[in-house]
This record gives C-alpha cells, sequence and structure tokens, in this order.
C-alpha cells in the first residue's frame, strides 16, 4: 500500500525554535531531520513506497535530504502550492496514486507503536479507518465520537466543547473514492480544506471506522512536543 505524507504547510509555531528559518519537517529531532524520522517509523511498519507533499520553498532541500537517506524505497514528491489545508496537501498525490486505497500520514506524527499491529491491511475492503488516543486535552485536535462498534459517528476539528476525550491522530486509510470526496470539499470557515471534513464524507455514508491505539503518540507540532519527541525517542 502506497503512503502519502503531509510535509507541507508553514510549521508557524515553530518558527525561530532553535533558530529555525526553515520548515517544521526539516527541523532535526536528535540530529535526524523530522521527515527521515518519519521515514523509518512508517518503513519500521512495513511500508516502502511513498509520496511526500512538500511546500514549494523547501522542496528541493526535502528531496535532497530524503533521497540522500533512502535512495532505496520508492518515493515521488508534489509541490502544494499554498498551504491550503491537510485535505488539500492530500490532493496533491492524486496523480501518483493510481486508483489504489492508501496510507495519509501527517508529517510530524509519531508513534511508541506500530497502529497496524494485528490488523490485516487486506481485510480493508472500502471506506476509511481511523485512529484515535485518549487525551485530556481534545479541543486541540479532531475529536471523533464513536458508537460501541468503534464506527464513527462524528469528528469535529478543535472543537471548544469536545464530545470525547478520543483526539483523532495523524493516520488515516482510505478507499479509492479519497480523490472523489476531496474533489467537492469546502473551505472551512478559517478557509482550510480539512481532513476532519473528508472523513465526516465516509461518516455520512456510514463507512467510517476506528481503531484506539496504544502507547505514546506525539503531534510534534510545538516547541515543547518537540523536546518530548526527543526524550520518547531516547
Ligand atoms: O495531529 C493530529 C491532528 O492533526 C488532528 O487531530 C487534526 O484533526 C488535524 O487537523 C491536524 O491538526 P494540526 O493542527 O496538528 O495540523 P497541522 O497544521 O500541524 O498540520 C499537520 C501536518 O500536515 C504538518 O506536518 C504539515 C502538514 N500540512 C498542513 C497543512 C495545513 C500540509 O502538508 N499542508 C497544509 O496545508
Amino acid at each position: 500500500m502506497k503512503c502519502v505524507i503531509a510535509a507541507g504547510g508553514l510549521g508557524t509555531r515553530l518558527q525561530n525554535f532553535r533558530d529555525n528559518r526553515s520548515t517544521k519537517i526539516l527541523l532535526e529531532v536528535n540530529g535526524t531531520p523530522m521527515i527521515n524520522h518519519q521515514i523509518k517509523q512508517l518503513n519500521n511498519w512495513g511500508f516502502e513506497n511513498f509520496v511526500i507533499i512538500t511546500n514549494p520553498e523547501f522542496s528541493s532541500i526535502i528531496q535532497d535530504v530524503v533521497l540522500g537517506s533512502f535512495s532505496n524505497f520508492d518515493i515521488g514528491f508534489s509541490i502544494q502550492d499554498e498551504p491550503k489545508g491537510i485535505s488539500h496537501a492530500l490532493q496533491q498525490a492524486e496523480n501518483l496514486v493510481k486508483n489504489e486505497k492508501l496510507l495519509f500520514v501527517l508529517g510530524d506524527n509519531f508513534f511508541e507503536n506500530n497502529p497496524f499491529k494485528g490488523f490485516d491491511l487486506n481485510e480493508f475492503q472500502s471506506g476509511a479507518f481511523i485512529f484515535t488516543k485518549i487525551v485530556e486535552n481534545p479541543q486541540e485536535f479532531g475529536v471523533a465520537e464513536m458508537d460501541h462498534d468503534g464506527n464513527v459517528i462524528s469528528i469535529e476539528e478543535k472543537p471548544d466543547m469536545p464530545k470525547s476525550n478520543d483526539a483523532v491522530v495523524g493516520a488515516y486509510m482510505f478507499d479509492e473514492s479519497v480523490f472523489e470526496k476531496i474533489s467537492i470539499l469546502q473551505p472551512s470557515k478559517r478557509g482550510e480544506y480539512e481532513i476532519t471534513d473528508l472523513c465526516n464524507l465516509y461518516v455520512n455514508e456510514k463507512n467510517c471506522k476506528n481503531f484506539s491505539i496504544d502507547g505514546w503518540w506525539i503531534d510534534a507540532g510545538t516547541p515543547e512536543r518537540i523536546i518530548e519527541l526527543e526524550q520518547k525517542l531516547g
């Protein structure tokens, strides 16, 4: 299965952290650029075939950094001209992903354990799968509500009044209809094509399932969380 990595965006919350003037995904985590940690993580989970979405300013340096370390993997790159949201980032992979199911991962998300452990990818026939983790600060993430069978009933992006403590982590599996669905999305109030809105199109079709993950999960989008990630990775 192909794995699309969202590595665009501006990383504004990390500008100037350790004199960072580039993009979050190139920030060094324990001496290795975050994007290379991400590819290593995904390869440990069994993936070898990647499409990386970058922003225009840093696309060639990201390519150099990645290909310098992983020349043996099948890696394609696509540029997102403007950071118009996470679903918009995924849309940039359309020409490199041919009518197949895919894993979509947010480049700054790291996990203690493989979320796919015990999961037979061949059983994934259609729809979407999301993964959640119980957190104390759900209002900082997408928040999912589930029924007793793990079917997702709703997902809200950074709600003021979260319906649960189940934060949606940055790993999603989508079937072949994903690009058709992205094409009908409208920008949210903050002007972005939201990943949450894309997932909700699957929820409306009653075809979005959730798996709760175990072990730690870090969305390394702030200085504090980068430091925490470095400690966890050791
Ligand atoms: O970490 C999980 C959370 O990630 C989810 O719970 C939220 O539902 C989801 O919206 C997202 O929230 P964040 O605020 O953490 O997203 P962020 O803007 O940090 O973007 C995540 C990654 O996606 C980051 O590595 C940059 C990339 N990205 C982001 C945008 C907005 C792009 O490649 N293009 C974009 O336009």
